[in-house]
């Protein structure tokens, strides 16, 4: 038997696209890795009334790790498709730190013109299991004028807790600076316990330096100083926010990656992109591939292959920098140009 066991869901749209690039960069690593496809998503959905089988997690859990392409089509409410799939593996796995990486690969200038690789290097740790992702709510009065809809943010301090240790750590491993992105001005109960708890946390790690900066703030300064940025630690919705503009810094939607993983568990971590399904572009392929492979570098790393992982981060950077390209990177390749090209590099 293989030594890593490999689930692959490519979902919907332009996942089923990236995907088989992922695989394909990591086939040619040689390593002893099975895959096991998973057609569970919109299309499993229309013939089943499910995104995946009620045995789902059961499934996955028989896995050392999950490459997920994205859920999402249109006809489909997203509501149903990613509370059928996504949300429930992040949840129902308790993967509970959500690591989406932010880097200036050499040769790409994005919207910050001027600037290099030295420039932008981010982490994001975003909570991944609650706060506005709770599924805590109801709706009321239904097709009423007074019709009301309730979503409630839930904050627990053991989950603050354990998500501000694990950044405190990854800080002290890089360069050693925090900042905890809340809106405690605004929202006075969930995020005014998360600041106390980061703050008691970070009596255990004197060489960090920590900043508490509002979300809105540290949306601007993404963009104008990203330099000043090393970790940042989120809630569930900020995070998934602040990376869509990571990812428009980096070069686009297509370039960026993400980790689902639970330190400290057994729980098999699950990699995507940070991208969706693009419906305007599903079907073409010219979909950017990248995202999907620096995914599957992330679980090599995940998984303890750091080697391999640096060879495809390798490979991807050459790529970058000599081409082929997407055209969301102002080339004219195809996905599976790019994705050939990224194996050709290893
Ligand atoms: P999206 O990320 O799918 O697309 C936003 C824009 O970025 C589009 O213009 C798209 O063409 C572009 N883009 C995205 N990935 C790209 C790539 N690899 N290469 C080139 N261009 C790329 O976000 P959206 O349009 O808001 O959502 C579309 C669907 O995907 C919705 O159903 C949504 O719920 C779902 N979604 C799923 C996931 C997931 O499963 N992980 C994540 C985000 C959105
Ligand atoms: C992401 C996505 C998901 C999220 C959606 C599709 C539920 O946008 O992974 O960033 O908000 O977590
Ligand atoms: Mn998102």
């Amino acid at each position: 038997m293989a030594k890593l066991k490999i689930a692959l869901i490519p979902g919907d749209g332009i996942g089923r696209e990236v995907v088989p690039e992922a695989r394909k960069v990591v086939d040619a690593l040689g390593l002893d890795l099975a895959w096991t496809e998973l057609p569970w998503g919109s299309q499993y959905f229309r013939e089943t009334g499910r995104m995946m089988p009620l045995r789902g997690l059961e499934i996955l859990a028989q896995h050392d790790a999950a490459l997920l392409g994205a859920v999402g089509e249109p006809g489909v409410p997203d509501h149903e498709t990613l509370w059928g799939l996504l949300l429930p593996i992040r949840q129902g796995l308790d993967l509970w730190a959500n690591l989406r990486p932010v880097r200036f690969l050499p040769g790409i200038s994005g919207p910050l013109t001027g600037r290099g690789p030295d420039d932008v290097d981010m982490i994001f740790v975003r909570e991944n299991t609650e706060g506005e992702y709770a599924g805590v709510g109801g709706r009321a009065h239904v097709g009423l004028p007074h019709e009301i809809g309730v979503e409630v943010s839930v904050f627990t301090r053991s989950t603050i807790e354990r998500l501000a240790r694990f950044s405190f750590e990854l800080a002290r491993s890089r360069r050693g600076r925090l900042i905890s992105a809340t809106k405690s001005n605004a929202a006075r109960y969930g995020y005014v316990l998360w600041d106390e708890v980061i703050e008691e946390v970070a009596a255990d790690y004197p060489s960090v330096e920590l900043e508490r900066v509002l979300v809105d703030a540290l949306a601007a300064r993404m963009v104008t100083n990203p330099g000043s940025l090393d970790v940042v630690v989120s809630s569930n919705l900020f995070g998934d926010i602040l990376t869509d503009v990571g990812a428009a810094i980096q070069g686009g939607m297509g370039m960026a990656a993400s980790a689902n993983v639970a330190p400290g568990a057994d729980a098999p971590g699950v990699f995507e992109p940070v991208h969706g399904s693009a419906p305007d572009i599903a079907g073409q392929g010219v979909a950017n591939p990248i995202g999907a492979i620096w995914s599957a570098a992330l679980m090599l790393e995940h998984l303890g292959e750091r080697a391999a992982s640096e060879q495809v981060l390798a490979a991807v950077a050459r790529v970058v920098l000599a081409g082929p390209r997407t055209r969301d990177l102002g080339g004219v390749a195809d996905t599976a140009e790019v994705g050939d090209a990224v194996t050709d590099a290893l």
